[in-house]
């Protein structure tokens, strides 16, 4: 999976200044041009967007809401067409559909079709001419074109927690099959090219929660599902479509989402999957490295204020010629969860952002066992406790709580590991917990990068080291850092989430909740020698959207980025939107590609 990467070419493009366009603005000598967006037809037979009539069944047939991952998936051997797979995290009603007032308001109609916006896409792309710029293929005949949705695609669960008592439902008795896949943030290609996709804010979509005997509740108040109210506020009420999200009816459903899933967007008819090897928390997503031995881990992150960071080994070996073999490794492994020392006094650590006297937020780290196959590692819990329940088993090793940690992607040219600890604005206030070296500002509006390395470049190991090559925010603050880079000739970033590489192994960052005020964007560093930490903004985003992606083809030619929810903005509605891109009527989730004119590398 690794290729031998080019040398460093530096990143020569000029960066785009901060600004609250509704547009979307990159910089001199590129171009962009939207591929798809919310509503496109996708499937045969499916009508245009018509935001007045929208039904499960339309909906099912277009490309849904909220594209967050993305993953261009070429075709072997072709460097003209690829499947694009797009992850649909959530909807925005409000912006959706015209009269909106509450969500109790929904007819049964607009609620399914917001269940059927939900989900993932798969969309054949075809390269423009010569150019980096792609679109869909337009045919009668699109065999790998497919929407996941929740309202009809089967996943099945597989791994040790599979078939569980936790697991098994009225609908589902055997506790194998669930309909849909929820929330699904980020994710991952892996090396037999399949996508991993991350379920996350599940909790938001059940109530009945009142209703559950005493004893299960800290289970489902530990996932944020409210246990104290039948309809907690900000219910989507989905419930009054499908009871089966009415947890006083139907308790173990929520135990069925929280997974990371792999579609094989090559063998279409070939059930997605849920891993429960992997565990269940508020997935971000899953990135995987084959490590020397021919085991296959995968990073990952829990995207909460104080959650954990994991990762898992595969039992099995990568075998490069044997797909059908690689299909089962993320079934079996073990999963481990991180516990970071900081290696100066706590007492420089002061939560104001200052370095400590050793120059570095730095230190080291061990990985800890929380189970593996179907042994348990953590006292009191099974290992299908341990699995369904992960975040009680990181709780009981004490793990590190991080600022919110999202994407955490290995860099396939360095082996290094990277998070995106996105912001934790409670750190440190009132009751909860205080700063560490690796969380090291108070009420952290802006978050940080986190750089993971293994001790001996091995990735099943226990031990690894680690440090903050970025602290984020306004490079006026003194609390930022850039990896000791003149902050005079840095861009301003906040709240980073997604992290990518090109292929000279520069690291690429897209934000969310820019919270110095403009709009968010894909930035890009170089973080190998004496450029590491020069950061410079690439592209920004529509007002109220959150840069989602991002996604450079294996040729460094196109860089593709999710636009996720423009116009959410406070008050604003479709009817009185803050955001009219991208075609000047009302707001619409899209995904764009961004190509050089020149037809050079992307930054280079
Ligand atoms: Fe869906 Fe963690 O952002
Ligand atoms: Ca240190
Ligand atoms: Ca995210
Ligand atoms: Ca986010």
């Amino acid at each position: 999976a690794t290729a031998p990467a080019p040398a460093p070419t530096g990143l020569t493009f000029k960066p785009i200044p901060p600004n609250e366009l509704d547009s979307f603005i990159v910089p001199n000598g590129y171009d962009h041009a939207v591929v798809i967006r919310w509503g496109d037809p996708i499937l045969p037979g499916a009508p245009a967007l018509d935001v007045h009539h929208q039904t499960g069944e339309s909906q099912s047939k277009q490309f849904g809401y909220n594209n967050d991952f993305l993953g261009v998936l070429p075709f072997p051997g072709r460097d003209d067409r690829a499947l694009l797979v797009s992850n649909h995290e959530y909807t925005n009603e409000e912006l959706m559909f015209p009269g909106f007032t509450s969500q109790e308001a929904l007819t049964v109609d607009q609620v399914r079709a917001a269940m059927a916006a939900h989900g993932m896409s798969v969309v054949e792309l075809e390269r423009v001419g010569r150019t980096g710029q792609w679109r869909p293929v337009r045919s009668r005949r699109l065999p790998y074109n497919k929407r996941l949705t929740m309202l009809a695609t089967p996943f099945r669960v597989d791994g040790p927690a599979a078939g569980s008592p936790l697991l098994r439902t009225a609908a589902d008795p055997a506790g194998t099959t669930v309909i849909g896949t929820l929330n699904n943030c980020a994710g991952g290609v892996t090396p037999w090219g399949t996508v991993l996709s991350g379920e996350e804010n599940f909790n938001q979509y059940f109530v009945g929660g009142d209703a559950v005997p005493a004893a299960d509740k800290p289970y489902l108040n530990r996932y944020g599902i409210l246990t104290t109210a039948r309809y907690p506020s900000g219910s989507r009420r989905w419930e009054r479509a499908q009871e089966r999200f009415d947890l006083a009816k139907h308790p173990n459903e929520a135990n069925r989402f929280g997974w990371i899933v792999e579609v094989d967007p090559f063998e279409p008819g070939a059930l997605p999957r849920k891993h429960t090897a992997m565990g269940r928390f508020k997935h971000e997503g899953a990135n995987v490295i084959v490590a020397r031995s021919g085991h296959v881990v995968a990073y990952m992150g829990d995207d909460e204020r104080f959650e954990y960071l994991y990762k898992f080994v595969s039992s099995g070996t990568y075998r490069p010629h044997d797909r059908r073999h690689n299909l089962t490794l993320l079934s079996s492994g073990t999963l481990y969860v991180a516990q970071l020392d900081g290696d100066s006094p706590a007492t420089e650590i002061d939560g104001s952002g200052k370095l400590p006297s050793d120059g570095a937020f730095d230190g080291t780290g061990k990985w800890i066992k929380l189970v593996s196959g179907t042994t348990s590692y953590v006292p009191g819990m099974t290992a299908t406790e341990v699995l369904t329940f992960t975040r009680l088993a990181g709780d009981a090793v004490e793990a590190t709580k991080m600022d919110r940690p999202e994407d955490v992607q290995p860099s396939l040219q360095t082996g290094k590991i990277y998070a995106a600890l996105t912001n934790n604005t409670n750190r440190g206030v009132g009751t909860y917990p205080g700063v560490d070296e690796a969380n090291p500002r108070t009420a952290n509006r802006h978050g940080q990068i986190l750089e993971i390395t293994e001790d001996g470049g091995d990735h099943t190991g226990l031990t690894f080291t680690w440090s903050l090559p970025i602290v984020c925010g306004d490079p006026d603050d003194p609390s930022t850092y850039f990896a000791g880079f003149d902050k005079s000739k840095v861009s301003p970033i906040s709240c980073p989430d997604n992290v990518a590489f090109d292929r000279t192994g520069n690291l690429w960052i897209a934000t969310d909740g820019n919270a110095l005020g403009s709009n968010d964007g894909l930035f890009a560093t170089p973080i190998e020698g004496p450029s590491r930490g020069h950061l410079k903004q690439f592209l920004t985003v529509p007002p109220g959207a959150e840069t989602c992606g991002p996604f450079l083809t294996g040729d460094d030619r196109s860089v593709f980025v999710a636009v996720q929810h423009p116009g959410e903005v406070t008050g604003a509605t479709i009817d009185n939107p803050a955001s009219t891109w991208p075609d000047g009527d009302f707001a619409k989730p899209a995904v764009v590609v961004t190509w050089r004119l020149d037809g050079g590398a992307i930054g280079s």
